[in-house]
């Protein structure tokens, strides 16, 4: 399989029909009802173009920001594509394991891209970025290890002259969000993105914003489409942004720590697991000692777990997993041991 393929692969690819879907981490029993009542009211405005003003002021208010300071975009996804193509960056690199969109943005715009391969515990404090790099892409809390760094060891990253990405789609499951640089607009080459995917259950809507200085802001919001964000996914920016939503997040963001305490505890006391120390996000990564054939064993017992070879740094013996209820996290763990 080609390199390039291996780095388009992703969570959903990894699920199959009847299977307990531990391989995406979109939060479960979401988007909650009040949110699909908004998306359904957008439904009658739209023979209407979409109008971002008013999710672009929500989201500066969400974040105390500006609203010059926000770009809406269609998920995160979209983000990556407009700034490995639209700030003529020369030298990327992308601090590894992580999410690895940006990598494949980058390459399909033609870049040459610098791999900084952290290692075990994936700790930022190490991380050894070329200093010519102009565009820099690091995770927050990061996807796949669970990483949060915190906000001086990511802005020993900044320089002049240098676009620093944090991709902070897993920042709002951290209750008290201590990891976001997301108020941040004093930090020249800062770039933030943020996705209501996780957390909201939004994967399909497509919705997402970036945080930058207005320069970046208009740059890239150049290189975008007409209409890029439909006008369901502006009105779930807006009410996402609310006080009364983000204190849901909050909420769920707290309950989440707990069922990932547990989850942990349990997976600790299986042997031949290992799990990344201090897990922060709604996921935990682990090194195994089953063999290529676990994952094929996990589907045997009806779990569904994310590959971890896909990710440049890791091998086939790590899997992700997505934390949920202490029950089903329970059943997993009953799962493991079985089929290790
Ligand atoms: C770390 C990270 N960033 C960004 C994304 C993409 O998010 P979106 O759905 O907003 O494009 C994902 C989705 O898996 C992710 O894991």
């Amino acid at each position: 399989v080609a390199e390039s393929e291996l780095l388009r692969h992703h969570g959903d690819s990894d699920v199959r029909p009847g299977l307990v879907d531990l391989a995406v981490n979109v939060r479960t029993d979401t988007p909650p009802p009040w949110l699909l009542e908004v998306l359904r009211n957008s439904l009658t405005g739209l023979a209407k173009y979409p109008d971002p003003t008013a999710a672009r002021l929500a989201v500066a208010q969400r974040h105390g920001r500006d609203p010059d300071e926000v770009l809406l975009t269609s998920g995160a996804a979209e983000a990556f594509v407009l700034l490995a193509r639209a700030l003529g960056a020369r030298h990327v690199s992308v601090i590894h394991p992580q999410f690895t969109e940006p990598e494949a943005a980058a390459r399909a715009a033609g870049l040459a891209v610098h791999r900084t391969v952290l290692s075990w515990p994936f700790r930022l404090a190490n991380a050894q970025v070329p200093d010519e790099s102009d565009l820099v892409f690091v995770g927050n809390p990061t996807n796949p290890t669970s990483a949060g760094h915190s906000t001086k060891e990511v802005l020993a990253l900044a320089r002049p002259g240098r676009t620093l990405v944090v991709d902070e789609a897993f920042a709002d499951c951290v209750p008290g969000e201590p990891f976001s640089l997301a108020g941040r607009a004093d930090v020249p080459g800062l770039v933030v993105l943020r996705s209501l995917t996780k957390t909201w259950g939004l994967a399909g809507l497509r919705c997402g914003y970036l945080l930058a200085e207005p320069a970046v802001v208009q740059r890239l919001s150049a290189a975008q489409p007409l209409w890029p964000v439909s006008s369901p996914a502006l009105d779930a920016c807006v009410a996402c942004s609310a006080p009364g939503a983000v204190a849901e997040a909050e909420l769920a963001a707290v309950s989440l720590s707990a069922n990932r305490s547990y989850f942990l505890d349990e997976l600790t006391k299986i042997s031949g697991v290992e799990v990344v120390p201090a897990p922060v996000a709604s996921f935990l990564l682990m090194q195994h000692s089953g063999g290529p054939g676990l994952r094929a064993r996990l589907a045997e017992r009806g779990f569904a777990v994310r590959r971890g070879d896909t990710f440049p740094g890791l091998g086939d013996d790590w899997i992700r997993i997505a934390v949920r209820r202490p029950s089903v996290s329970q059943a997993f763990c009953g799962a493991l041991a079985e089929s290790l």
